[in-house]
């Protein structure tokens, strides 16, 4: 038997050298290029070419549009387009173990070695051939790359159309998280859920995990009877615990849609098409706070288009999921500290639901262009919410986003403000902002505007018929508006404004201003409570909203003294609020200003949730205020709880760049 060990790149060689490969390890030098050398530049789906040589590479002025950077694949000589999976979950190695099949088209005529993406992954065993008949090939492990993970190079027959490889994960993979009991609801059964997007798809399955290449697939997953799986696929409500689950995904998504979960879930339905997933304890809770869904997806399709996707289902994770929400089709996976009790967070739902159309249907070709997903998807939310929740409710989560992107502009290097991001050479989790989301949103909200609402509809809807199932470029965009309504409005729209709104840093000269009257009213209301003419406690806070709330606590100054901190907090219970949105913003101002008396709040609320919109703005804030000490105890205290993930962006925060 194999060792139980994390595969270290050094050991991973050792094991697929004595389990019979061949091949060398590929002797690429420092600084090698994010993609093997390919036979000839290939042309890709979007007719870009494949990647640049390793020299272009650095010293290109721009990144090449169509090019994943962030792949090893060489998808224009091979095209993976079904992939089945069978999969044993095994919680006492924290492994997942058996094999994938990957059936592929071939682009070119000669024969070179296929590249798959693998990211500490043992590889065991290789067979390729064409139809049932595969036989055993040889293989090898490139260089690991530490943001990208390892190369799997696959010697094929000639004629080769399938691959299968089999494999184990690593305890360590950074698209998995593997739960104790006691992290979970119930306490009593451990728990497991991926995050794929946006490139640790192969840390689970080795593929070509490019947003370029779609694939269809099947999955047999083995647990234990208790338990439950479900994936981004056709999760039937009905389904049985017996720990044999079979799933088929028969639309075309791209890798870091794979997905998968395991625990003690049940299900309730919420409307004929949607339902929730989650532990028995926060079944009844969710299906309450989310009960709008259905009315969301109706009211989605009204204007964009049917619903491609069959059936539209949440799944409610534990508190340390990384995200807010993870838009898994037919399954968004979900963050508990959303269910607030008054539906004030929903529109991370309409968010999830919203990339139905945005990004799973027509989806950005590289994470350079993933402004094509989440700010289409940003500018649909607010849309759904409008028509669920009203014009206040709209305005209100309008001009929250618009202020946090201009709390973004303060911070950001503003190569990071560009909306098509140069992320050449860069790990994607590491520069995450609120560009492709907020200012990708303002930029279609600015399109609306001069087009009127009407007619960008329409367009809208037009655009998500013109290219779904496909994965686009921000040039493809471009082209398509030069088509659309460059042609149809030169009156009212022109070219160099377009490109400088993705091209160019900031937000271009005259660009709209989202505001809310339900937020005007709380700025004269603070402004009294600082400057002393008001008593928190008379403060007429009887009918405000979360947003009102949050915009409150935001709009405070850096310093407040002790004495306002504790008014506030006495007033309000701002320490003790059950909404996580308003503990984070109060705590963020606890933090700056030293307030001990939320504190232990502050130490349960970073131990406990591990979504990085809380913890990285709270590390930092700690670290900034010359509490790097404190952050690192908590921060060590929860380690052993928190995602991969969390671990990555936090460590950086609280130790500085290159520590892990
Ligand atoms: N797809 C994203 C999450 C994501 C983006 C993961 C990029 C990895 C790389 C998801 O739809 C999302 O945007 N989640 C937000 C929701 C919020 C903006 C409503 C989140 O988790 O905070
Ligand atoms: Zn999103």
């Amino acid at each position: 038997m194999l060792p139980r060990i994390l595969c270290s790149s050094l050991l991973c060689s050792a094991l697929v050298l004595a389990s019979g490969c061949s091949k060398p390890e590929s002797d690429g030098a420092a600084g090698e290029p994010a993609k093997p050398e390919v036979e000839a530049t290939q042309p890709t789906a979007n007719g870009a070419d494949a990647a640049p040589a390793a020299e272009d590479q650095g010293s290109a002025q721009a990144p090449e549009s169509g090019v994943d950077y962030h792949s090893f694949a060489n998808t224009g000589d091979y095209r993976v387009r079904h992939l089945d999976l069978d999969l044993t979950v095994d919680f006492d190695r924290k492994v997942l173990e058996g094999e994938a099949v990957l059936d592929f088209k071939r682009l070119t005529q000669k024969n070179p070695p296929m590249v798959l993406d693998t990211r500490d992954i043992k590889v065991e065993a290789v067979r390729a051939g064409h139809g049932g008949e595969l036989k055993p090939v040889e293989f090898s492990m490139g260089k690991t790359d530490p943001d990208l993970g390892t190369p799997l190079n696959i010697q094929l027959p000639k004629k080769a159309t399938r691959v299968a490889i089999r494999y184990q994960t690593s305890p360590a993979a950074s698209g998995v998280q593997w739960l104790e009991p006691q992290q979970t609801a119930g306490g009593e059964h451990p728990f497991l859920f991926t995050q794929a997007q946006a490139i640790h798809a192969r840390s689970f399955v080795p593929l070509q995990d490019s947003p370029q290449v779609r694939i269809t697939y099947n999955a047999t997953i083995r647990t234990p009877e208790e338990l439950l799986a479900v994936m981004s696929a056709n999760n039937d409500p009905k389904t049985e615990k017996d720990g044999v689950y079979e799933f088929e995904m028969p639309q075309p998504i791209p890798s870091y849609l794979l997905a998968l979960a395991v625990g003690d879930l049940e299900f309730k339905p919420m409307g004929e098409r949607t339902g929730v997933y989650a532990e028995p304890e926060l079944l009844d809770s969710a299906a309450a706070e989310f009960e709008d869904t259905e009315s969301m997806l109706e009211a989605t399709e009204e204007a964009y288009g049917p619903y491609r996707w069959d059936r539209y289902d949440l799944l409610i994770l534990p508190p340390s999921f990384p995200f807010g929400g993870m838009e898994n089709p037919r399954l968004s996976f979900i963050t508990p500290t959303v269910i607030a009790g008054d539906k004030s967070l929903v529109a991370l739902i309409a968010h999830e639901l919203a990339h139905s159309w945005s990004g799973n249907l027509v989806t950005n070709a590289s994470w350079r262009d993933l402004w094509l997903n989440e700010g289409f998807t940003t500018y649909l939310t607010n849309r759904i919410m409008q028509n669920i929740y009203g014009d206040q409710r709209y305005r209100m989560e309008m001009a929250l986003g618009y202020d946090d992107l201009q709390a973004d502009l303060e911070d950001l290097d503003s190569r990071d403000e560009i909306m098509a991001i140069d992320l050449r050479g860069r790990d994607p989790d590491k520069v995450f902002s609120n560009i492709p989301y907020e200012k990708g949103s303002l930029f279609l909200y600015e399109l609306e505007q001069k087009i009127g609402r009407e007619a960008f509809d329409q367009f809208l809807l037009e655009y998500f018929n013109n290219f779904a199932f496909e994965s686009i470029t921000t040039e493809d965009f471009i082209e398509y508006l030069q088509q659309t309504l460059l042609k149809q409005y030169p009156d009212k729209l022109d070219e160099a404004r377009i490109r400088e709104w993705i091209f160019e840093p900031g937000i271009p000269e005259g660009a709209p201003q989202p505001q809310s009257d339900a937020f005007s009213k709380i700025d004269p209301v603070r402004q009294q409570w600082l400057d002393g003419e008001i008593a928190a406690k008379d403060i007429d806070t009887g009918e405000w909203t979360y947003h009102q709330w949050k915009y409150f606590l935001d709009g405070m100054p850096e310093e407040l003294s002790d004495e306002q901190l504790e008014e506030l907090d006495s007033a309000f219970n701002l320490t003790e609020s059950t909404n996580n949105e308003i503990a984070f913003s109060w705590l963020m101002i606890a933090v700056r200003n030293d307030y001990q008396p939320a504190f232990g709040r502050l130490e349960s609320f970073l131990t406990e949730i591990g979504r990085n919109k809380f913890l990285r703005p709270l590390y930092r804030n700690l670290v900034e205020s010359g509490k790097q000490e404190m952050a690192a105890e908590i921060f060590e205290e929860a380690k052993p709880g928190y995602h991969p993930l969390t671990v990555k962006v936090n460590s950086r925060i609280i130790y500085g760049d290159d520590a892990q």
